[in-house]
């Protein structure tokens, strides 16, 4: 049997301090034995299935690699986040006190983020983000040990725009979810779409994660815009793409999304989906031998297809058998630990990417549409763009 220490030394409490303003003792590991990889993660309600598909990813890419980490094996540890901000600091700290993980791997939903991110500060434990696109994460709260593997809100958006104009849809209605991520998401497509000349008749939400959307699309039938544009994901998604087409809109007014919308949910939104347009850093038909391999393997060792959460989850495996390897398991050699994962190329099923200097990956948006069950690039609507890491300071 093992036994794992927490160290705290003098020293790391002065680098804790310096890098979040707080005099707390940094975390410091004992390097022996197996690495302790935490997942928080939603495994209930809306945002489950992500869930899953992240951790099937992570999963995925460390067993490809031969199951360990810097060649040390490793014990998981698991928490179930269920997408409440209001418990984000207590389900980390779960992880991060009670577990000592050495790396906490979460989570989908930006509220809840917010509570990993003041963590992983406090404590300077490894965050690795697999979804949540919290403009804070990298922009003002940004941290040396906190790297994201997926996306900004805006990402997606600020590609979706110009596209709908190009499309010929000059008014939209905007809808969403009343949280963080529906606002940052709205944030991108206001200044992609009011650049390209489109203009915004109205801004629709509910809260989250209700799912009652017919008065609204009540209403966007008596508007009349030229299109609905949103931001919507996992079972919610499903529900409003066939609330729509159930309310008479579907093949009226065009449905277009930040590419989240129509992820994981093709199965359970069936013809409904059909034509969907979205942007997205991910497209289950990308014509490269990279994603068949990739997509041919984890319906083989999961029975599902993959979607864009199973493939930031294994880049997100990636990233962290890359860092590991660098210093040899070493996870305490954080300087060049966090040197090889700003370094790194990851080799993804989307396209090879690298982190920005804020630590969030500089990506291409596919324009795809839905036909079939399948998500297909119809283009490219963005090429290599970065996140702004607006107000991230190292220190
Ligand atoms: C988020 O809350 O940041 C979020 C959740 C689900 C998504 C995308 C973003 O699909």
């Amino acid at each position: 049997m093992t036994t794992r220490r927490l160290v705290l030394t003098r020293s790391a409490a002065i680098v804790g301090a310096a890098s979040t303003g707080l005099l707390l003792p940094q975390i410091v590991r004992a390097q022996s034995g197996k690495v302790r990889v935490g997942f928080m993660l939603p495994y209930t309600g809306t945002y489950a299935q992500l869930g899953v598909a992240i951790e099937n990813g992570v999963r995925m890419a460390i067993d490809e690699k031969g199951g360990k980490l810097g060649g040390r094996e490793i014990e998981w540890f698991k928490v179930d986040d269920e997408s409440e901000p209001s418990k984000g600091v207590e389900n980390a700290n779960k992880l991060v006190q009670r577990d000592k993980v050495d790396v906490i791997i979460g989570t989908v939903h930006s509220g809840v983020q917010m509570g990993i991110q003041k963590v992983a500060r406090d404590s300077g434990v490894l965050s690795l983000i697999p979804n949540a696109g919290v403009l804070a994460a990298t922009g003002a709260l940004c941290a040396p040990n906190v790297f994201r593997t997926s996306f900004t809100n805006s990402q997606p958006t600020l590609a979706l725009g110009k596209a709908m104009v190009d499309r010929g849809h000059k008014k939209a209605v905007w809808i969403t979810w009343n949280y963080s991520a529906g606002a940052e998401a709205f944030a991108g497509f206001k200044e992609s779409y009011t650049k390209a000349g489109g203009t915004i008749v109205k801004e629709l939400a509910v809260p989250f994660p209700s799912v009652e959307f017919q008065a609204l699309l009540t209403e966007i039938a008596s508007i009349k815009p030229d299109a609905v544009a949103c931001f919507f994901a996992g079972g919610g998604a499903a529900k409003f793409i066939r609330d729509y087409a159930a309310a008479g809109l579907k093949g009226k007014i065009p449905l277009y999304g930040s590419g989240f919308l129509t992820e994981g949910v093709l199965d359970a939104a069936g013809p409904a989906a059909d034509g969907i347009v979205t942007t997205m850093h991910y497209s289950d038909s990308l014509d490269t031998p990279r994603n068949k391999q990739f997509r041919t393997a984890y319906a083989s060792q999961f029975k599902m297809q993959p979607d864009v959460y199973a493939v930031q989850g294994y880049d997100t495996g990636l990233l962290l058998t890359m860092g590991a390897a660098a210093v040899k398991g070493d996870l305490n050699n954080k300087k060049a630990l966090y040197a090889a994962m700003e370094g790194a190329t990851i080799d993804s099923p989307r396209g090879k990417w690298k982190m920005s200097k804020s630590h969030n990956p500089i990506q291409d948006m596919y324009l795809r549409v839905v036909e079939n069950k399948e998500n297909k690039v119809i283009g490219v609507a963005a090429k290599a763009l970065a996140d702004s890491g607006a107000g991230c300071k190292m220190g």
